[in-house]
């Protein structure tokens, strides 16, 4: 039995979601899963840890900075351990960009940081217009039409395959 951390960057709690399943399925398969939010500055000699897995949404282009900060300043450890590495993001929901080979996000960070996780995926994300401020609904309609997806302003898109998800938290725990 394995302990296993995962770090995790989110803005709206998507990532929560996400993490959750894997926690869920890694701990069914007899590893133990804590979670810790990248936003609280956890350090690593706080949790005791065998595997460490790294999962962040984007958010206009980007993941948060804070996890290229975390990934610089802990590079050894996340070396010396099994690891992973996930992106959220909605242009992950069209099939020719939903792998970590295609999807451009995950690529462009894969190249900015000097880690190279040993496994990597990426999960579409969830929107939720209601919830969003005027700017950033007005923005993500735009980007939604111009990329041919949802604009209803009073809809909730999830695009997240979940069996993906899955399969993802059961290749860790085989880790
Ligand atoms: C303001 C805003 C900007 C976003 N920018 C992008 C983007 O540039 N590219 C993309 O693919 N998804 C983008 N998304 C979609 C998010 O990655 C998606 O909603 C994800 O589920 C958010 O995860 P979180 O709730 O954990 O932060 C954006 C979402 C919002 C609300």
């Amino acid at each position: 039995m394995a302990q296993v951390l995962i770090l995790y960057s989110t803005t709206d709690g998507h990532t929560i979601e996400i993490c959750k399943r894997l926690e869920a399925v890694i701990a069914g398969e007899g590893d133990t899963v804590t979670l810790a939010n990248l936003a609280d500055k956890p350090t690593l000699d706080d949790y005791p840890f065998d595997k460490i897995v790294i999962g962040a949404s984007i958010r206009y282009g980007k993941h948060q900075r804070l996890v290229n900060d975390f990934i610089a300043q802990n590079r050894a450890a996340l070396e010396a351990h099994p690891n992973a590495l996930f992106s959220v993001n909605v242009v992950a929901r069209k099939p020719e960009k939903n792998t970590p080979e295609t999807n451009p996000y995950l690529q462009k960070f894969l190249q900015k940081i000097d880690w190279v996780p040993q496994n990597l995926a990426v999960f579409a994300g969830k929107l939720v217009y209601p919830e969003l401020g005027p700017f950033d609904r007005t923005m993500i309609r735009f980007i939604m039409w111009m990329t041919k997806g949802p604009t209803d302003p009073t809809g909730t898109y999830e695009f997240t395959d979940w069996n993906k998800v899955e399969e993802f938290g059961r290749l860790i725990a085989r880790l």
